[in-house]
């Protein structure tokens, strides 16, 4: 008999810590599924992701507008300098080409048009010309601009270092 009470107050508790437990899990998952799961989360992902690729493709527009107010308060000077990651493989004189096309005119030039220059493939199928804004895109992310450039460089991931050197590369036209 006192064995059976023991039994059933321990039977007792634990039963009683489950349903507690069960019913702290189900009130838990119910707050969390209604509260961020469906409505929340999915929407806070939609709004995430646009944002991430923002810089890549929704964002261009956008960052026209700063970049011309950017260009028009560029460095000159300072662009100069940002050109010593590039002489490695470009020279500014005209017609004088390296690993890179010669530099010299860039600014508002065909794509892919320097003359003597063998250029890959993801260039040649470029239209238009290297405006600002294009070089800038490019600037940031030769590989995610032009896939497959024979440009072997990483990007300028600052956005005055882009508009100081394409203020600088336009004097040189
Ligand atoms: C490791 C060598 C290398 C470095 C460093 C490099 N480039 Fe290039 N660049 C190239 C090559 C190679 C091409 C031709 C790409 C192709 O044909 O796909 C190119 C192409 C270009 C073009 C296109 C020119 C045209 O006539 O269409 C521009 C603009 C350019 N580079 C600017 C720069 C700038 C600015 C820097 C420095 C911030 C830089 N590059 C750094 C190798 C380099």
């Amino acid at each position: 008999m006192f064995d059976t009470m023991t039994f059933t107050k321990i039977l007792g508790g634990f039963c009683g810590a489950f349903l507690i437990f069960l019913l702290g899990n189900w009130a838990g998952e119910s707050l969390y599924h209604t509260g961020g799961g469906e409505g929340g989360h999915g929407e806070a992902h939609a709004d995430a992701y646009p944002i991430e690729t923002g810089d890549d493709h929704g964002g261009e527009p956008v960052e026209e507008v700063d970049f011309a107010t950017l260009l028009a308060a560029a460095d000159i000077g300072k662009g100069e300098r940002v050109f010593n990651k590039c002489r490695s493989c470009h020279s500014i004189e005209d017609g004088v080409n390296g690993t890179g096309p010669s530099l010299f005119g860039v600014v508002e030039r065909d794509v892919a048009s320097a003359a003597g220059f063998g250029f890959s493939g993801a260039l040649d199928g470029i239209e238009g010309n290297w405006t600002p804004e294009a070089l800038s895109a490019f600037l940031q992310s030769p590989k995610g601009f032009a896939p497959g450039t024979a440009m072997s460089f990483n990007g300028l991931p600052k956005e005055t270092d882009r508009a100081n050197i394409i203020a600088w590369l336009a004097t040189l036209n």
